[in-house]
């Protein structure tokens, strides 16, 4: 499995504060049967201030402190907070896509949908970046229908949703929208969304089996392997809904 979507680096945003701990963080990734894995700390203006060069930095520490202990393959990305002029942003080499292939994760704002959201997928797009849009199943909008999913495929976008939202972790109703969006087709990629060993662990083997029983095999493996490799490798990946 790959897994596009972790918060392991330390002191970067709400995720471990040391290196034991996203040592351990990796070491459990790679049990699960996690083969690679992206680190994705938070760019959020004011609160979590990381620059593409400080998320490399930390991602080259890591891979030394891997080397010869943990068998997990690391790259760079961000969790980035939608902000109007993010596509200058990436450009300017401020905020990262996931491995500088032009997918990134997108993450919205969790109660109301802007409306100007749909221009900046538009404009990301022009651009030849793909917003990868994460955990919609957890946002407060959700509840109003599915048609702002449908649109953000329809411009392009790709949809991520969290591997313990399948499973239970966030509650029967996060549970049963992620079984929806899966079931029509509107899920692209599961991640882990990790953020410490306890409440937020790493590992997508649970949410595979899940996808697997409802699904197929097939299915599953496109979510948790196929696609988030073709995003690591900047290669196309193609809509099912
Ligand atoms: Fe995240």
């Amino acid at each position: 499995m790959i897994d596009i979507h972790s918060h392991i680096l330390p002191k970067m945003d709400d995720g471990p504060e040391l290196w034991e701990e996203t040592i351990k963080l990796c070491r459990m990734a790679s049990k699960d049967g996690t083969k690679a894995i992206v680190a994705t700390p938070h760019i959020m203006d004011g609160l979590y201030n990381n620059t593409r060069s400080e998320i490399i930095e930390g991602v080259k520490e890591l891979r030394k402190r891997l080397e010869g202990v943990v068998d997990l393959k690391v790259f760079h990305g961000a969790d980035i907070h939608a902000v109007p002029d993010l596509v200058e942003r990436i450009k300017k080499g401020e905020a990262p896509s996931i491995n500088d292939s032009g997918y990134l994760l997108l993450e919205l704002p969790s109660h109301i949908l802007p409306m100007e959201i749909y221009n900046l997928i538009f404009e990301l797009k022009l651009n030849k970046l793909t917003p990868i849009i994460t955990h919609v199943e957890r946002s407060g909008w959700i509840h109003d229908g599915l048609g702002a999913i449908f649109k953000f495929i329809e411009l392009g976008a790709l949809i991520q949703i969290t591997a313990m939202s399948i499973t239970g972790g966030f509650g029967r109703s996060v549970r049963s929208i992620s079984k929806r969006l899966l079931k029509k087709g509107l899920v692209h990629i599961v991640a882990s969304d990790c953020h410490s060993l306890r409440f937020r662990p790493p590992g997508m083997s649970e949410a595979r089996e899940t996808i697997s029983f409802l699904l197929g095999k097939d299915f599953a493996h496109k979510l948790v392997r196929e696609n988030p490799l073709c995003v690591v490798e900047g290669r196309k990946i193609e809509s099912f809904s």
